[in-house]
């Protein structure tokens, strides 16, 4: 199996699909390398593919404010990356076969992290980790546990940035994401 410096470095020059032409840098993931905890968003943004970096842009911003709240901090205890890891133009939903493309850099990250819980951030993160009509609106904060890791998707922060009237639901979300960590997590959170 690959380690985490030969996955990335085979990531940052990847040419598998028609992303890697204009995108100005690859985002591969952030965070912590052993955390039990791992959050996918869909894509970058803009602000992601001029830093590099996963979730740095306003929505970024309020993930993490929203995180801190359960005592979640990227530079601490959690791990994040994207389904794809260039940004489509113009900030549209990646296109399946771009998804294809990019999901085995997912899968391998999923497999030297090992987590012991995945937050899936939208609707198109939850249609690849959890099954592919996935409602967003119906099915977020529901949990379903697979070969002993535990799922749930929560609303993509773009979506709250859009329509505040999202955000108790995602609180209390949150509040369930708090517990189930408290259940499985072997670190104090
Ligand atoms: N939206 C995402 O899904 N991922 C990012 O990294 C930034 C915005």
């Amino acid at each position: 199996m690959a380690d985490w410096e030969e996955l990335e470095q085979r990531c940052l020059s990847c040419q598998r699909c028609a992303l890697a032409d204009t995108r100005t840098h690859v985002v591969f993931g952030a965070g912590q390398r052993d955390a039990e905890v791992m959050f996918v968003g869909e894509g970058p943004g803009e602000q992601e593919d001029l830093q590099g970096e996963p979730f740095v842009g306003r929505g970024g911003q309020l993930l993490d404010e929203m995180l801190s709240l359960i005592g979640l901090y990227r530079d601490k205890n959690f791990y994040i990356a994207n389904i794809v890891k260039c940004r489509p133009p113009r900030n549209r939903d990646p296109l399946n076969t771009e998804q294809d493309a990019c999901i085995g850099y997912l899968r391998e990250q999923i497999a030297l992290l090992r987590p012991k819980l995945i937050v899936c951030l939208g609707r198109i993160a939850a249609n690849r980790l959890i099954h592919d009509d996935y409602k967003i609106t119906r099915e977020h904060g529901q949990w379903v546990e697979r070969n002993g890791v535990c799922y749930t998707a929560i609303y993509h922060p773009a979506a709250l940035l859009r329509d505040p009237g999202k955000r108790p639901e995602t609180f209390a979300d949150l509040r369930s994401i708090r517990a189930r960590i408290r259940q499985v997590c072997d670190h104090t959170y």
